[in-house]
C-alpha cells in the first residue's frame, strides 16, 4: 500500500465537514493523512476541532493583507510547509486568486451546497425554496479559476419537503455533505478520481456528469 494522501483542510467556520473527515479517518473508513487545518478566521470553531484531534493548525487573517494576491501568497507559503498533496475547502469562505488555483492545480476540492451547475454563490437553500425546486443537495467538485464551476465529482441530493424552512433544509443538506465529502476526497486520494485537461475522470473515464447519490 502507498502512503496516504497528505490532505490540508481549509475552513472559515464551524467545521462540521472537517469533523466528518476526522471521524472517517479515525474510524478507518477514509485513508487520508490530515496534515493541517488552515483558517482565515481565528475564531473558527473548526480550529478547536482540529486541535482536539491532534492536527496541526494554522491561521492567517485576510484583514492583515492589503489585497487578495498577497494574502493568497502568504497562505501558499504556510500550507506548503505541510507539503499537502490535496487541499479540501470545507466552508472556506474566500475566493481564491488564479495564482493560488494554479499553484495547486487539480489538487483542490470544494463542496458547494447546491446541485451545481444550479445555484453557484451564496444563500443556496433559500434560493431553492424560492424557486420551488423538487430537489436540492450538495456537490463536491475540483476547484478551477471560475467560482463554483470546476468539474464535478459527486453529488448528494435530497427531496425538498413541503413547508420546510431554509434552516431545516440546510441541516439535511449538511448531513449529506458529511457523507459525500469524505467519500469523494477518498476517491481522489486513492487515484480513483483524477483531474486532467480541465475535466474530472472517474475510473479512467471522463466524467461528463458527477456521480449522484439520493438520500432520504
Ligand atoms: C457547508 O455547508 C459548505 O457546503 C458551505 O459552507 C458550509 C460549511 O459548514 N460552503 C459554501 O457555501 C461554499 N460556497 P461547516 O463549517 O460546518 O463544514
Amino acid at each position: 500500500m502507498g502512503k496516504p494522501c497528505k490532505t490540508a483542510i481549509l475552513i472559515s467556520g464551524s467545521g462540521t465537514n472537517l469533523q466528518a473527515f476526522i471521524d472517517a479517518v479515525d474510524s478507518g473508513d477514509l485513508d487520508l493523512e490530515l496534515c493541517a487545518v488552515f483558517s482565515n478566521n481565528p475564531d473558527a470553531f473548526g480550529l478547536e476541532r482540529a486541535e482536539k484531534a491532534g492536527i496541526a493548525t494554522a491561521c492567517i487573517q485576510h484583514a492583515d493583507y492589503p489585497d487578495r494576491e498577497s494574502f493568497d501568497q502568504a497562505v501558499i507559503a504556510e500550507l506548503d510547509r505541510f507539503e499537502p498533496d490535496l487541499l479540501v475547502l470545507a466552508g472556506f469562505m474566500r475566493i481564491l486568486s488564479p495564482r493560488f488555483v494554479t499553484h495547486y492545480a487539480g489538487r483542490i476540492l470544494n463542496i458547494h451546497p447546491a446541485l451545481l451547475p444550479l445555484y453557484p454563490g451564496l444563500n443556496t437553500h433559500q434560493r431553492v425554496l424560492d424557486a420551488g425546486d423538487e430537489w436540492h443537495g450538495s456537490t463536491v467538485h475540483f476547484v478551477t479559476e471560475k467560482l463554483d464551476a470546476g468539474p464535478c465529482i459527486l453529488q448528494g441530493r435530497v427531496a425538498v419537503l413541503p413547508g420546510e424552512s431554509a434552516q431545516e433544509l440546510e441541516k439535511r443538506v449538511q448531513a449529506v455533505e458529511h457523507r459525500i465529502y469524505p467519500q469523494a476526497a477518498g476517491w481522489v486520494g486513492s487515484g480513483k478520481v483524477k483531474f486532467s485537461k480541465g475535466e474530472s475522470w472517474i475510473d479512467g473515464a471522463k466524467a461528463e456528469m458527477p456521480r449522484v447519490v439520493t438520500f432520504k
